[in-house]
């Protein structure tokens, strides 16, 4: 099956006012009856009736290019056949097996283990978490104590890691945080390589990687206020900081800087895994190496669940030390094993390097010719593009962000916003997306931004 066939050809097709009149009966009854901690629907009030590929048809009948994905999880693409070919023999079998051995289960596990790079390949233990990827840092981050019998974690600035009591204490926006108190202790944030805004005043020209620097600093001065931590926990290319890639040489040396100072390091796989930026993993473009890994998103091929990766040497926590209902989500493991082998058949990277190097490279254009584009950036099918007020002052434009949003919306566009500022619109489309489709998709959102730029000035 070629890759525009798993989309809706007529993407997109709006056929009057969004929402349409049956959406907004609907979205209207959910906040009625549903609880007010919604978000997705108050940016973006679609409400998705059929899913095909990178597009969605709502239940007015309205088509739309979906460059959200379900945050990221449909790498396949909205009822990938494939996918759903294996789902459905599986469900015909058995659904639910905790952590019994199933043979999809194993498969899955050996599937991971032959897709890991280096002195990983199959060596690394497996453990599934609940169905979402907060459990999997939950999870991480335990191990890590088991091993180390310390407290103390590491993070870093924008960082995202889920909204569990330790995953929320480790993510960096404190919005989440300010009304769960107390969060865990001892969790101290470093920074990032965030180059389009360095915390620490720097430019590529002067920049020596003084933030990565600052860690070293954290961890060998006695008197830096930090004990020795059990494991520091980073997403190799960060998502909803804000599709934010840092130089290789970043990551390499937060890496080393770990593994000497006796720190392991987790790396959060859950946004950028799985062919996303066009390598399997994100930390493969940096050439580091790390001790734990966390999957969820496309681990299960668009069904929900979770895992960890870590070097055998760790496995030190024994019985029952992270168990859970649902850690055995078979549909989710036979949709896992389907997905690896279609991203190797497809030779996925590829395909995710060449369209995410166009898209790239018309983003850029738009960042010279537009005055509220301050920077484009990303790596394979994991973009953003920050909006800011003043070019030259890089003031944050969070209102003209949700007004792209809403511009692109309208035209047919699903597009999520991110950020330190939520002033940053990210493009995550299904990992199948064709050119052609990007490239339409791409042309609408530049309307939009050239519209809202209009109505500004
Ligand atoms: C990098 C990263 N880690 C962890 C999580 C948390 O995953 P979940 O929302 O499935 O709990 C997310 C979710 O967006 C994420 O992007």
């Amino acid at each position: 099956m070629k890759f525009e066939e798993f989309s809706l050809a007529e993407a997109p097709k709006i056929k009057g006012d969004l929402p349409g009149i049956k959406s907004k009966m609907i979205l209207k009854r959910q906040r009625e009856i549903e609880g007010s901690a919604l978000s997705y629907p108050l940016g973006l009030p679609i409400v998705m009736e059929e899913g095909r590929g990178a597009t969605v048809k709502d239940v007015d009948g309205n088509v739309f290019i979906d460059f959200f994905a379900g945050a990221g999880v449909l790498a396949l693409g909205h009822c990938n056949p494939i996918i759903l070919e294996a789902v459905k023999k599986q469900q015909n079998k058995i659904t639910h097996t905790l952590d019994f051995p199933t043979e999809i289960r194993l498969e899955l596990i050996e599937n991971l283990r032959k897709i890991m790079p280096g002195t990983l390949k199959d060596s690394v233990k497996v453990q599934f978490g609940g169905p979402t990827g907060s459990d999997a840092v939950e999870s991480a981050i335990k191990l890590a104590k088991y091993n180390t019998g310390r407290h103390a974690l590491i993070a870093f600035e924008g960082g995202y890691h889920g909204m569990t009591a330790t995953a929320c204490s480790l993510t960096s926006g404190k919005f989440w945080k300010e009304k769960y108190l107390p969060m865990i202790s001892e969790v101290h944030f470093i920074p990032y390589a965030y180059c389009y805004r360095c915390s620490l005043g720097k430019t590529r020209e002067n920049c020596e990687f003084e933030c990565a620097a600052f860690y070293e600093h954290v961890l060998e001065d006695p008197h830096s206020g930090v004990v020795q931590p059990a494991a520091a926990i980073i997403e190799p290319i960060q998502g909803e900081g804000g599709s934010i890639v840092p130089p290789d040489e970043y990551i390499k040396r937060i890496s080393e800087i770990s593994r000497s100072y006796n720190v392991p390091i987790i790396f959060d796989e859950i946004q950028a895994g799985f062919c996303r930026t066009g390598e399997i993993f994100s930390f493969q473009h940096a050439k580091a190496s790390p001790d734990i890994i966390t999957l969820s998103k496309a681990l299960g091929g668009g069904f929900p669940l979770s895992a960890i990766a870590y070097r055998e040497d760790l496995d030190v926590w024994g019985k029952a030390a992270h168990i859970g209902t649902f850690r055995g989500n078979v549909t989710a493991m036979a949709a896992g094993v389907a997905s690896i082998q279609f991203f190797i058949e497809h030779n996925i990277n590829n395909h995710v390097n060449e369209v995410g190097s166009y898209i790239l490279n018309e983003l850029k254009t738009l960042e010279i010719s537009s005055n509220i584009v301050g920077d484009v950036r990303g790596k394979g099918l994991m973009l953003g593009v920050e909006f800011v007020e003043n070019k030259e002052t890089k003031k944050p434009a969070t209102e003209i962000a949700a007004r792209v949003r809403e511009e692109s919306f309208i035209r047919g566009i699903l597009l999520e916003i991110g950020g330190h500022y939520n002033n940053v619109a990210r493009f995550l489309p299904p990992l199948i997306i064709t050119k052609e489709l990007a490239g339409i998709g791409v042309q609408i959102f530049e309307e939009a931004v050239n519209k809202v730029e209009k109505d500004i000035h």
